[in-house]
């Protein structure tokens, strides 16, 4: 057998962003010794992607807000599939937890009387994101960073995993190898937390940079654990479409809370023509009361562009396909428009938006102070994932944990922006405990050595393909590149089933050509090697996606279907569940979202 190294640990966290920092406080805080493994250098993750801010019901902005409104806001964003457990705890949490992280030394931008200032951001009723400028993801991983390396968490950066393993119907450890010399690395921990983040690299068009292939996903589900509603897929309205080599990247929905506006290429703000019913009441058409309330009127309604994700990256799709779309295949988002509101504009933008002024500058040569942005929607987040227990975020396999993206449940059909950041404090803090209380409680068990052989073999696979078995004479990247092709344009903003069975095909030809490819040379900084692994964690990602797609027929949420354009009642109360089945088939079962407390139903009614 290869040779390994082998590191013990009571609680093992794989991903080290957000949720995976605050894991590893809260599990080292109960005394565990913990290990942190991140795909990339420590600090590097999607986190800072969620720019805008985190959501809090702080009320230092708006004295009306309380958890019991983010609670609604975040059920209505999320079309009542989400888990109304977890919305609860994360509406009730999240404030605790960000004057936790100021604490901690977290900068934010401040009120006039010093508290922490919070701006707007789509489908939340009040001012309600925490932020400082638009660089607030960045800020909360310094200071989890910070704060975390004095805890003793012991950190292995540039390390993938490629399996969980199981005995004793438990968790027992997990497998992976340094992306740097390629040797093999053996992880042995009573509980295991995934904080993984996402999937966006299983399409074209993404915000999300190469650690995302899905592998929390990937890798639970392959050990037994439950995937949930992995049809909902978020495409960002407002990704950048201009210079092609950065088409994707993102542009904060801070921009839309701070004023700006969306164009199409008559000058029109087409967001005014399709307000829906969910939101008719709390929604302006009248320009000057949307601005109003951008500056914080706390009488005036929202403007339309500060509606929910999915519907206003369904009505810029809309524009571009009807052809009123920008020069480059987007709409256009201006904030400049803003000098004929306020004196001092330019320097106000550049206050507010800084990140988004640098990098309109330096990667398009536009000045967004003074003319408008290229925007178009990008593959952002993914509200399904691996399904957990509300309270303690353990699977349904014993021992092991999820955290952050890859944990389904709290955003239902669509996130609301900033909602991730609060997710992460709040869930990532639960299954540190959590799976702290469970190593206490839970000795190592022994590694299964034919199990440990078998990882080996398939991870060493492709070196060990001789070239003529590569019929199709495909590498590892042309695979992906066909890969995040099918599902841009197959399972992408506007579904159908045809396309989606079509897709499907495509995966499973895929999976054959993964098998027979050949990988030459050796381990060492071999990024071939490492592209074929991951592919094996994005076809199964991408497998789920089109198969709970091609179930759910209605239109919900981020999942649109043409062929099924109205919602269903019927289906509005149920999840999709992704099992493995006992000869490897991916199983789906419809489940009933539980009756929701009385008390909770209540707080709905009264926040409508
Ligand atoms: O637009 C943004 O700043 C992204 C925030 C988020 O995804 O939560």
């Amino acid at each position: 057998m290869d040779q390994y190294r082998t590191h013990t640990y009571d609680v093992l966290i794989i991903g080290a962003g957000g949720a995976g920092l605050r894991a590893a406080i809260a599990a080292s805080a109960e005394g565990s010794s913990v290990g942190l493994v991140c795909k990339s250098l420590l600090g590097k993750a999607h986190t800072v992607m969620a720019e805008g801010g985190i959501a809090a019901a702080l009320a230092n902005v708006d004295d009306r807000d309380g958890w019991k409104i983010h609670f609604a806001d975040t059920m209505r964003g999320g079309q009542y599939l989400n888990n109304w457990r977890m919305a609860e705890l994360h509406a009730r949490e999240a404030p605790e937890l960000v004057h936790e992280l100021e604490g901690w030394g977290a900068v934010f931008d401040r009120t006039n009387d010093g508290r922490i200032l919070q701006r707007n951001f789509g489908g939340h009723k009040y001012p309600r994101l925490a932020h400082v400028g638009d660089r607030t993801g960045l800020e909360m991983i310094r200071t989890l960073q910070d704060h975390g390396i004095h805890q003793g968490i012991e950190v292995h950066m540039e390390c993938t995993v490629i399996s969980l393993l199981t005995g004793n119907g438990q968790i027992t450890g997990a497998f992976g190898y340094d992306r740097e010399k390629g040797r093999f690395m053996l992880f042995q921990a009573k509980a295991i937390v995934l904080a993984t983040g996402g999937i966006g690299r299983a399409y074209r068009i993404t915000s999300n940079s190469w650690e995302y292939t899905g592998d929390g996903h990937a890798l639970a589900y392959k050990a037994g654990a439950d995937l949930i509603d992995m049809e909902f897929v978020q495409f960002h309205p407002t990704g950048m479409v201009w210079p092609a080599s950065v088409r994707g990247i993102l542009v904060t929905e801070g921009v839309r809370g701070e004023g700006g506006i969306l164009t199409n290429n008559t000058g029109d703000r087409f967001m005014f023509d399709d307000i829906p019913e969910l939101y008719r009441s709390q929604t302006s058409s009248d320009e000057e009361e949307g601005w109003r309330y951008t500056q914080g009127d706390k009488n005036a309604r929202r403007p339309p562009e500060l509606l929910t994700r999915d519907h206003v990256a369904r009505c810029i799709v809309r524009e571009i396909k009807e052809g009123r779309g920008s020069p480059n295949g987007g709409v256009f988002l201006d904030i400049s428009w803003i000098k004929n509101k306020m004196p001092h504009a330019p320097e106000h933008i550049k206050k507010k938006l800084p990140s988004m002024y640098h990098q309109f500058k330096e990667l398009a040569d536009i000045d967004i102070t003074k003319e408008p942005m290229e925007v178009g929607p990008t593959t952002h987040y993914v509200m399904g994932g691996v399904r957990v227990d509300p309270d303690s975020q353990m699977t349904n396999l014993p021992g092991l944990f999820a955290c952050g993206e890859v944990a389904a449940g709290l955003h239902g059909a669509n996130r609301l922006g900033g909602n991730s950041l609060s997710d992460l404090l709040v869930f990532g803090k639960r299954a540190g405990q959590h799976a702290a209380n469970f190593s206490k409680e839970n000795k190592l068990v022994k590694i299964n050595s034919s199990q440990l052989e078998e990882t080996i073999d398939t991870a060493l696979k492709a070196f060990n393909n001789t070239a003529s078995s590569n019929a199709s004479d495909q590498g590892p990247y042309q695979l992906q590149q066909k890969l995040e092709q099918t599902m841009q344009d197959l399972v992408g903003i506007v579904r159908i089933k045809e396309e989606m069975q079509q897709a499907l095909e495509m995966i499973a030809t895929l999976q054959e050509q993964l098998e027979k490819i050949v990988i030459f040379g050796n381990r060492e900084y071999n990024m071939a090697w490492h592209t074929t692994l991951d592919l094996r964690h994005l076809l199964t990602v991408s497998e789920a996606i089109t198969r709970a797609a091609l179930e759910r027929n209605e239109s919900r949420g981020a999942h649109f279907r043409e062929d099924y354009p109205l919602k269903d009642k019927s289906l509005g109360k149920l999840n999709t569940i992704l099992r493995k089945g006992s000869d490897g088939e991916m199983l789906i079962i419809k489940e009933n979202i539980p009756e929701m407390p009385e008390d909770l139903k209540k707080i709905i009614e009264e926040n409508q």
